[in-house]
């Protein structure tokens, strides 16, 4: 085996989609046996593996980290010429058709800051596989594509790891002598590897039950720190309802007697859908009235829900390969989102989740880092968990729900459930399950998977008086992104409608497919010139811009019963505003005040729809519509119609303020709309520059029972310079010091206020003896929170982008996962001025010039400067 090369660290390989090819070996089961200790655990290993067609290749298993103490084959331990170390992938020729194999590894989990692997996080034990950390555990095919049947026995000290956990069921325990214990669980379900989980502590249980449609009953666990027990509720119930949704809404059943999920505060993503023991970062578990904000509470229902519903749509359904992540990745987002939807307001929910994908997704998608919803290449998988996999992903979903309708996407998914259970699928797998329940042709529809980039789409209304007829003229262009520099037509489903200024009411909605380049609609009976809704309920995920009048969108503003279409053209008035203003022109905004007024006072409307629609495009939405991004032109003209807004209608502010002051905190959709409105009134209040606005906040502040209120009323203070800003932050500090999860808002509440010194202040916090590098959270609650701050990150100073870099190099000897995520906002250096654009680059180059960089950060880096 001397002739094995070795894979070479400084130049990481790249992986081709259409380079895959079946597995050589396949394992249908697998018995590992874990000896925990959280220096030194060993790992036993026994696979029993089945040659996989006619071929003479040796088995592969990969391994990351691992040095084998011994290799068994059939029960023969193997000679150290008998096997071979190619990279970590250890390498044994095998001449049968089946074999048993096992090895014995040990890891360390205590010294394991990639929280990938087995690792420790506050003195439990836990695992995060995807996408490839079980080949941190032990030896094994890391791919998706390799289904195996677990039984999984732990012993460990029975006072520091007294409930020890997996995936499945559990079928045994024991006491052993020296205080230890042990435990055996199975789980009967084949999985890929990636879902694969143990958890090993000292935790409390929140212990249920749910009853399926069939009558089964399932033990529900949320296991937590024992003082955490009590902030276990919204999730337990989030769990409850997501159970009983997935089955009324897609008639998918839970499948085990028992489903755990367990808290962990160090965790790189948002939670983990591992098969019956799904893992959660504790932001997405924890909350209460006292530390919980109602945007976190949605959060913790939204994650639970997802990762609930990857059981069936990630789990029983699986990935061939990670090229189809958004398989089952965009499908359950599309199935969170309804579900959401269906527990609170399907507007304001909509209104939340294009807000987002216009934030993350669109300026991925138009930076150095776009990458199709099913990518052609990747160096590091981890990379590719983005807003395009998982949103635009969505959106796919959700356009090919639109189009059939919701009775045929429905007999569609039976049908790609019925057809692919027990398999690894692929994007491809689904879209053809589409065409075929819903007897639809999807061709062109299959280029959404295939070229990146956001379609533009230019909507040109004209009329005829003398006929009577108006015409649609729709032209669409996809931008070139990496690797695609041409782009063919897409095929585009438009909700429209036409409204009679006169009557202020449409003919009816309609779904028009744009499949041309240009393509124009006829709609007859109009005496006089409609007004055009257009991409109603952001029907696909797309840029248009149309010829319509100020006048047109204040109409709209005030008239459009689609909820998301009356909030867009809200929001395009105030684009229109500001931007004119950055450009140097005098654009009325008058028209705006009147439209923000007229909802406001609107005693229709739900008080969430109006907190949303009365608020203004964030400077990050604003910089996405100009040619070169001028951060300080935008900070100065927001800022400015803020002020206005709040001078022109101080006393609404203060009668909205006042109005919504709630006697006991609920979660009711009326108490939870109210603290919305309220929360933004006092924005508009403190803008207006009243001299007793600081005073209003902090009372806010003070008087709260509610972090909703008391975290806006901070950042509100935060903002600006007054003593009661340096109380506020002050008192929050002190109170929630000992609490990690609340003590984030104080960092992320820093970083993302629009104050002149936030650069500073950043450098400073960072240096907090509360800021730590270890822990994924408090991290992102800095300088993901920074990197989002367009007028402060990027500073013309530039320190804002040296603070970024320093912290992905520092981090990257930690954590190279959450390092990588902090490279894009650098890599967006295109859209800048060229003295910003030239210090970026710099950013970028004194990161990629450090001696062993992780491939996270070298992909991301490299990438970024093309
Ligand atoms: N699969 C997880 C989810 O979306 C995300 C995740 C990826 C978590 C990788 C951890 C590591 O639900
Ligand atoms: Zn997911």
């Amino acid at each position: 085996m001397a002739d094995m090369q070795s894979t070479n660290a400084a130049a990481p390989a790249i992986i081709r989609r259409l380079d895959y090819r079946p597995p050589d070996w396949l394992v249908p089961d697998i018995a590992l046996d874990f000896d925990l200790d959280a220096s030194a655990t060993q790992v036993h290993a026994v696979l029993s593996i089945v040659r996989n067609g006619t071929h003479d290749r040796p088995l592969r298993l990969e391994g990351d980290g691992l040095l084998p103490v011994e290799v068994k084959v059939d029960g023969r331990t193997l000679g150290p010429e008998e096997w071979a170390l190619d990279g970590g992938t250890l390498v044994v020729p095998l001449n049968g058709q089946s074999h048993q194999v096992e090895t014995r590894v040990e890891v360390a989990p205590d010294s394991n800051s990639k929280l990938m692997g087995l690792y420790a996080s506050g003195g439990l034990l836990c695992t995060q596989c995807e996408a490839e950390g079980f080949r941190r555990i032990t030896f094994f095919p890391d791919r998706p594509d390799v289904l195996s049947r677990y039984t999984v026995r732990m012993e460990a000290d029975k006072s520091r790891y007294p409930v020890l956990l997996a995936n499945g069921d559990p079928v045994e325990k024991g006491d052993l002598p020296g205080g230890r214990h042990w435990a055996r669980w199975t789980d009967p379900f084949p999985k890929p590897c990636y879902l694969f989980a143990l958890v090993a502590g000292d935790l409390a249980c929140n212990a249920d039950r749910f009853v399926t449609m069939s009558g089964r009953e399932v033990a529900l666990g949320i296991w937590v720190r024992e003082a955490d027990l009590p902030r276990t509720a919204h999730a337990m119930k989030a769990l409850k309802d997501s159970m009983a949704w997935d089955e009324r809404v897609y008639g998918r059943e839970y499948d085990l007697d028992v489903f755990n999920i367990v808290a962990v505060a160090d965790f790189n993503f948002g939670a983990m859908e591992n098969k019956g023991l799904n893992i959660f970062n504790s932001r997405y578990i924890l909350a209460d009235p006292e530390t919980a904000t109602d945007l976190d509470y949605d959060g913790v229902e939204g994650v639970v829900a997802h990762e609930y519903f990857h059981n069936w749509s990630g789990n029983r359904v699986t990935c061939r390969d990670w090229f189809q992540l958004s398989l089952k990745e965009g499908f359950t987002v599309f199935r969170d989102q309804s579900f959401s939807a269906d527990m609170g307001s399907h507007a304001v929910k909509r209104i939340e989740d294009v807000r987002i994908l216009r934030a993350a997704q669109f300026q991925e998608d138009s930076g150095p880092l776009a990458h199709p919803v099913r990518p052609e290449s990747y160096m590091e998988i981890s990379n590719f968990y983005t807003a395009t996999i998982y949103n635009k992903g969505a959106e796919l979903i959700r356009m090919m729900a639109l189009m059939l309708g919701w009775e045929r996407f429905r007999a569609s998914t039976d049908l790609y459930f019925e057809s692919h259970d027990g398999q690894a699928a692929t994007c491809e797998d689904f879209v053809r399950a589409m065409e075929e329940g819903g007897g639809i042709d999807l061709s062109q529809f299959r280029l959404w998977y295939e070229q990146a980039g956001t379609p533009h789409v230019r909507a040109m209304l004209s009329h005829d008086p003398a006929t009577g007829t108006a015409e649609l003229l729709l032209e669409q262009a996809v931008p070139p992104t990496p690797g695609q520099p041409d782009k063919k037509p897409m095929a585009i489903p438009m909700r429209v409608a036409l409204f009679d200024p006169a009557s202020g009411r449409h003919q009816g909605d309609q779904l028009l497919m744009l499949t041309q380049a240009k393509q124009s609609f006829r709609f007859e009976g109009f005496s006089s010139a409609p007004i055009l809704s257009i991409n109603r309920g952001f029907s696909a995920p797309v840029i248009v811009e149309t010829n319509r009048s100020q006048a047109d969108l204040a109409f709209l503003s005030a008239h459009d019963d689609d909820p998301f279409a009356r909030y867009e053209a809200m929001q395009q008035l105030m684009v229109n505003v500001l931007i004119g203003r950055i450009g140097g022109q005098a654009v009325d905004e008058d028209a705006v005040i009147a439209a923000i007024r007229d909802t406001a006072t609107d005693p229709q409307l739900d008080p969430a729809f109006v907190a949303e629609t009365i608020r203004l495009p964030s400077e990050a939405y604003l910089g996405d519509q100009m040619p070169v991004v001028d951060p300080d032109a935008i900070h100065a003209a927001r800022d400015a119609l803020q002020q206005r807004i709040g001078e022109a209608l101080e006393p609404l502010w203060r009668d909205i303020h006042a109005g919504t002051k709630a006697n006991a905190f609920s979660l009711s959709p009326a108490a939870k709309g109210a603290r919305k409105l309220r929360n933004i009134a006092l924005h508009y209040l403190v803008a207006s520059g009243a001299q007793d606005g600081p005073q209003i906040a902090f009372a806010q502040f003070h008087e709260a029972d509610n972090m909703t209120e008391r975290q806006a009323a901070l950042a509100t203070l935060a903002n600006g310079a007054s003593d009661e800003r340096e109380a506020a932050l002050d008192i929050f500090y002190n109170r929630y010091r000992d609490d990690a999860l609340t003590l984030d808002k104080w960092f992320q509440t820093q970083a993302f206020a629009f104050h002149p010194n936030t650069v500073q202040l950043v450098a400073d916090l960072r240096e907090h003896k509360d800021f730590t590098l270890a822990n994924p959270n408090r991290v992102r609650s800095l300088f993901g929170a920074f990197a989002g701050n367009q007028w402060a990150f990027h500073h013309r100073s530039g320190e804002g982008y040296r603070l970024v870099a320093d912290c992905i190099i520092a981090l990257d000897k930690i954590n190279p996962q959450t390092a990588a995520r902090l490279v894009p906002p650098l890599g967006r250096w295109r859209r800048f001025d060229e003295a910003r654009a030239a210090m970026m680059r710099a950013a970028l180059q004194r990161v990629l010039a450090e001696p062993g960089l992780s491939r996270d950060v070298t992909e991301q880096a490299s990438k970024s400067l093309e």
